[in-house]
């Protein structure tokens, strides 16, 4: 029998994990797995329907990638999106080629058929494309169902068996109806039950990693935000008092959050936790160190040096290591099919460990995006405060400061911080901000203080919105709230003479300036 569940075959678009969101949005379970993967192990699973989806290949190129055809003698419903639309066509002797004219970013479909894909659609839908190859003669047994001005099967559909492909991706929110394509496929095309909750998520991980662990110890590396909070709180309720918490005190955190952090959880949560002071050897590591990457690199190292050693301090064997990585640093940090989508930033979570690590990584939260996370959280009921911590990247205040981190900017930046924080809450935004921070530039500027001359550091300002990190805007603050931050900041932290706000959205900058 088929279960309630969706399988998306991954082509390696960056978008692959936005639709697993989105369809668990719509509270039906979904997984990705490789396009390769074989058809038994797929049968096996039994999914109710497929999703191919988009990938930075061309169907037109030797050796791009392909999912095994017997899926399509299997009668489940399938949805191809972009590359996999392509493939469909391909696939089905249509005909694809490569288009003179890239379309990219927003363009109407006009739609041709009421088809039950676009039921509650107006004929003319704004949706987001991002593909350089397009189909330029229907696949046997499809016909058109919308068109755009410059794809003339921007949608495709075998109604007999249930076989659709898009051009665009429904799965981004620049798709207006997006969400509303999914839903016709998901629920109203292949039948699925809209019953998944976050619950079934905490109860599924918990046997899984109870399973996985035994009555071996976990070592958890908790920095005080939300991903590593939720992620202890899961395992503490999966395997108990053998979870050992450590808290590396790294120097590059927030001012006081170290102390914060400890009190939080022995008090609220009534889990144990180490709270090392390793801030010498961290500054001592990064000291001269110039390059981001670098940065990274040799605090993932540090911290994994400092685990290790904290870990043989422990009876017994700790066999694991938990980090809390969601899907956004996984995808940036390595492509998901090994294609060739680039390496972006190394998150210190992914990408900096030694090849040599002794311990088993478990990424409990490997699968989500962040207001995933703090879904979760508050299912596990952790408190607002902490469910609404806007991100802390992992190499903390390092890659805030350009340059080599030494401990009169961490200091400086530690103040400034503190006061762009307490303005940005007492103006109602820190919730609906994605980030707030302040960055350290390597440069002086001169100033002019009572009828004093000064040359001073510089502090940049960055408050970005965004839904999951993978874009963002810069946020329009107000002109009044930014007057207040950069006063405060220029008259409380003592060597900061001129505060500048950043203007750029990503992409094409990143959120964090290293
Ligand atoms: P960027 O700067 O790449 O950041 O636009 C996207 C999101 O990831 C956070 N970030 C990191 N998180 N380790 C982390 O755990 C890192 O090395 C890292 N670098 C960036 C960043 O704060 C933002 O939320």
């Amino acid at each position: 029998m088929q279960k309630n569940w969706v399988a998306i075959l991954d082509f390696g678009s960056q978008y692959t994990h936005l639709i697993a969101r989105r369809i668990r949005e719509l509270g039906v379970y979904s997984e990705i797995l490789p396009c390769n993967v074989k058809i038994d192990d797929l049968i096996k699973r039994s999914p109710r329907a497929i999703i191919l989806s988009g990938g930075p290949d061309s169907v037109t190129k030797k050796g791009s990638p392909v999912c095994d055809k017997a899926i399509f003698d299997t009668g489940l419903p399938v949805f191809g999106v972009c590359y996999g639309a392509q493939l469909l066509a391909k696939i089905f002797k249509g005909e694809v080629k490569k288009s003179k004219k890239r379309e990219y970013g927003k363009a109407f479909i006009n739609i041709k058929v009421k088809d039950r894909l676009f039921a509650g659609l107006k004929k003319k839908e704004l949706v987001w494309m991002s593909h350089g190859d397009k189909i330029i003669k229907l696949p046997k047994g499809f016909k058109t169902i919308a068109k755009t001005n410059n794809s003339p099967f921007a949608a495709i559909a075998d109604t007999k068996r249930n076989i659709y492909g898009v051009q665009f991706h429904p799965e981004v929110v620049h798709t207006l109806k997006g969400k509303v394509i999914l839903k016709n496929f998901v629920i109203d095309i292949a039948r699925c039950r809209a019953n998944w909750r976050m619950r079934s998520f905490i109860e599924d991980s918990i046997k899984e990693l109870r399973k996985k662990i035994g009555r071996e110890k976990v070592l958890c590396a908790i920095s005080g935000g939300v991903d590593s909070s939720v992620m202890a709180v899961l395992l503490h309720k999966a395997i108990g008092n053998n979870l050992v918490c450590v808290f590396i005190d790294n120097g590059l955190l927030r001012k006081d959050e170290a102390r914060l952090v400890k009190e939080r959880f022995t008090k609220h949560y009534h889990i144990n936790v180490n709270l090392i002071n390793a801030q010498k050897l961290f500054l001592d590591g990064l000291k001269n160190i110039k390059d981001p990457e670098k940065k990274r690199k040799t605090i993932g190292a540090l911290f994994i040096k400092v685990f290790e050693k904290e870990a043989k301090k422990l009876q017994g064997n700790v066999k694991f290591l938990a980090q809390g990585t969601l899907y956004p640093d996984v995808i940036e940090s390595r492509s998901p099919v090994g294609g060739p989508s680039a390496t972006i930033k190394t998150h210190h979570n992914v990408g900096g460990l030694p090849k040599d690590l002794k311990f088993k990584l478990i990424e409990p939260l490997k699968d989500l995006f962040k207001d995933e996370v703090r879904l979760l959280g508050k299912e596990l009921r952790l408190s607002d405060e902490l469910v609404y911590r806007q991100p802390f990247p992992g190499p903390g205040l390092a890659v805030r400061i350009l340059g080599p981190v030494t401990k009169q900017a961490l200091d400086v930046l530690k103040e400034a911080d503190w006061v762009l924080i307490d303005e940005i809450k007492k103006a109602g935004l820190y919730r609906k901000l994605w980030q707030s921070f302040c960055v350290f530039l390597p440069v002086k500027t001169v100033g002019v203080m009572g009828d004093e001359r000064t040359y001073d550091n510089v502090i940049a300002v960055r408050a970005v919105t965004s839904e999951d990190a993978m874009t963002a805007n810069w946020a329009h603050l107000p002109y009044e709230l930014l007057e207040n931050i950069s006063n405060r900041i220029i008259n409380e932290v003592k060597g900061v003479n001129r505060v500048v706000y950043d203007i750029s959205s990503k992409p094409p900058s990143t959120i964090e300036w290293e």
